[in-house]
């Protein structure tokens, strides 16, 4: 794709399933990536997996919800790598539970990773990019924020809180050449649907029944989702900002 050779390239949640798929596909591109996530082991496994890269990948243990930790993490981000010109906020968490089971402790934790973090990352880099004369930003969302999804209501409202909050975004740093666009994973087989799903019998059924539903006959793949990340990073996405696209087989359908 054109434009993300020598780009330097920010992402949440670097260590998981998306994520690594996203750290991959950056370097790949000739980016330079900070691979920014909470867990550490995760951290050292991205640099074990992609050493042929050493010189254009940077991770920064980061916990998204920190607004002095990620203050920081982007000053050393600039020291290493100058300026940051595209932020890709996918680090994300839930457990799958009926809303009437949660308590207000389980609301907290679900808002600082799914919403504080994502607004605590663009508060941070919105001035940098604005200083640089202009960024990428795509937030991962979900389809549950597009059109909710059982057990996963505070997600789906932080899901939802982030394309609402793009969009805003979007408008207001459009005349700094800031563009700010989401994409939906639908179901993606990572550690995070494995903890929606469940082992066994019955997580399997979910499997089954969700490969009946998706038009396109299988479940996500974490390799499914940076194309349409790339393409919103890149030059040729240069005219797109405010947009919204799901990456989920034509599960969802959305207007
Ligand atoms: N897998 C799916 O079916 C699916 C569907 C829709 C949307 N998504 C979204 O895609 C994104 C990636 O999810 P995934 O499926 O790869 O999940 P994953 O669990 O494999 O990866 C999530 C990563 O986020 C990191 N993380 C969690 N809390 C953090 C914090 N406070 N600070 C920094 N890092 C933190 C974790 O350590 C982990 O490496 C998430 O935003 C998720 O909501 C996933």
């Amino acid at each position: 794709m054109r434009g993300l050779k020598d780009k330097v390239v920010l992402i949440t949640g670097a260590a998981g399933g998306i994520g690594t798929s996203l750290v991959q596909c950056f370097l790949e591109e000739g980016s330079k990536v900070a691979a920014c996530d909470l867990n550490e082991q995760g951290l050292q496994q991205l640099k074990e997996k992609f050493a042929q890269y050493d010189a254009q990948l940077m991770l920064v243990k980061l916990d998204i919800t920190d607004h002095a930790a990620v203050s920081a993490a982007v000053q050393q981000i600039k020291t290493q790598f100058n300026q940051i010109d595209v932020l890709v906020n996918n680090a994300g968490w839930d457990i799958a539970k009926q809303f009437v089971d949660t308590t207000p402790e389980f609301w907290e934790k679900v808002v600082s990773i799914n919403l504080m973090g994502p607004l605590n990352l663009q508060h941070v880099v919105v001035p940098e990019m604005v200083a640089n004369g202009g960024g990428k930003i795509i937030n991962i969302s979900s389809d549950a924020g597009r059109v909710g999804s059982s057990g996963e209501s505070v997600y789906s409202a932080c899901k939802g809180g982030i394309i609402s909050f793009s969009k805003t975004l979007a408008r207001e740093t459009a005349r700094n050449n800031v563009r700010v666009n989401v994409v939906c994973p639908g179901p993606t087989d990572t550690a995070l649907l494995q903890s929606f799903t469940g082992d066994g019998e019955f997580g399997q059924k979910i499997y089954d029944g969700l490969k009946r539903a998706i038009p396109l006959k299988r479940l996500g793949q974490p390799e499914d989702i940076p194309g349409a990340v790339a393409f919103l990073a890149s030059d040729d996405a240069n005219f797109i900002t405010g947009q919204v696209i799901s990456v989920s087989g034509g599960l969802t359908m959305h207007g």
